[in-house]
């Protein structure tokens, strides 16, 4: 049997058996603004809830920002951090621009080089998260989530060392899987979250979606002003993959609820 971790969303823990496969990585895909970060950071806020210990790195958002923003469906960290039971690693973009303050990475063995020359700027960053990984794992995080994976990828390859897409791809491919493996031998059930490319259905670089172990769809209906959500896959899990609808409430993301209860 495998062990099972709540989703943190009302009605989504039913469709998939109890929960994400315990120590496994999911990856959520919408485009924009379809309730992705929302998502995530409620399964981070269910596991303190719980007592357990999180961690929420964000590539793009502002950490304060993202923490006001999610308040507004009921999310609320601020006794969670005073527990340290929460940690925001604030990476995102942002920050990077406005100077030299790079957060928690600058405490880091092997610092996060912003000036390392660009050839060695791949391994140097990559190495920076892996030790981000480790010291979660020490402090005893359980669920991690990274925001996002396109993020992650402009940050760790910058396209100037690569003659060619081909190339560019093997290296994220290669990347990614070993930080899914790094997450999974953390012992973290984490998510990763990836902008939807075409269909709405495929990752940007649609490499994600094969090397995770699960993968949820979200979307939104501007027509019938509804939003729906479906698992594509779920290893070690029998799942139906039909698209369900959800809603944003004051208590968070809920899955198949009426309308009227919607904000
Ligand atoms: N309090 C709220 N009530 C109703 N809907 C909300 C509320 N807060 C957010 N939303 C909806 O969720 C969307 C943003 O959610 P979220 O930031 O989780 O999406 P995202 O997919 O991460 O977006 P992005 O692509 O910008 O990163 C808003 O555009 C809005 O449609
Ligand atoms: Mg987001």
């Amino acid at each position: 049997m495998v062990e099972r971790v709540s989703t943190g969303i009302t009605g989504l823990d039913e469709t998939l058996g109890g929960g994400y496969p315990k120590g496994r990585n999911v990856l959520l895909i919408g485009s924009a603004g379809t309730g992705k970060t929302t998502f995530a950071l409620q399964f981070i806020h269910d596991g303190a809830k719980r007592g357990e210990k999180v961690a929420y790195l964000s590539l793009e958002q502002k950490v304060d920002e993202l923490k006001k923003d999610v308040k507004t469906v009921g999310l609320d960290f601020t006794e969670f951090e005073k527990k340290k039971l929460v940690t925001f690693y604030d990476q995102s973009f942002a920050k990077e621009a406005e100077g030299p303050d790079v957060g928690d990475l600058a405490e880091l063995p092997g610092k996060y080089a912003f000036n390392a020359d660009k050839k060695s700027k791949t391994a140097v960053v990559q190495s920076a998260y892996e030790q981000i990984f480790k010291k979660a794992k020490a402090d005893g995080v359980s669920r991690f989530v990274v925001d996002s994976i396109p993020a992650l990828a402009a940050n760790i390859i910058p396209s100037i060392e690569f003659e060619n897409e081909i190339k560019m791809r093997t290296v994220l491919r290669k990347i990614l899987i070993k930080m899914c493996n790094q997450m999974k031998e953390c012992g973290f059930t984490s998510i990763f979250i990836a902008e939807a490319k075409g269909d709405d259905e495929s990752d940007e670089f649609g490499i994600a979606s094969y090397v995770t172990d699960g993968v949820i769809i979200l979307k939104v209906n501007p027509a019938l002003d509804t939003r729906i959500m479906a698992v594509k896959k779920m290893r070690a899990t029998s799942h139906s993959t039909k698209p369900q609808s959800f809603a944003f409430t004051r208590e968070g993301i809920v899955v198949n609820i009426p309308k009227k209860t919607q904000i």
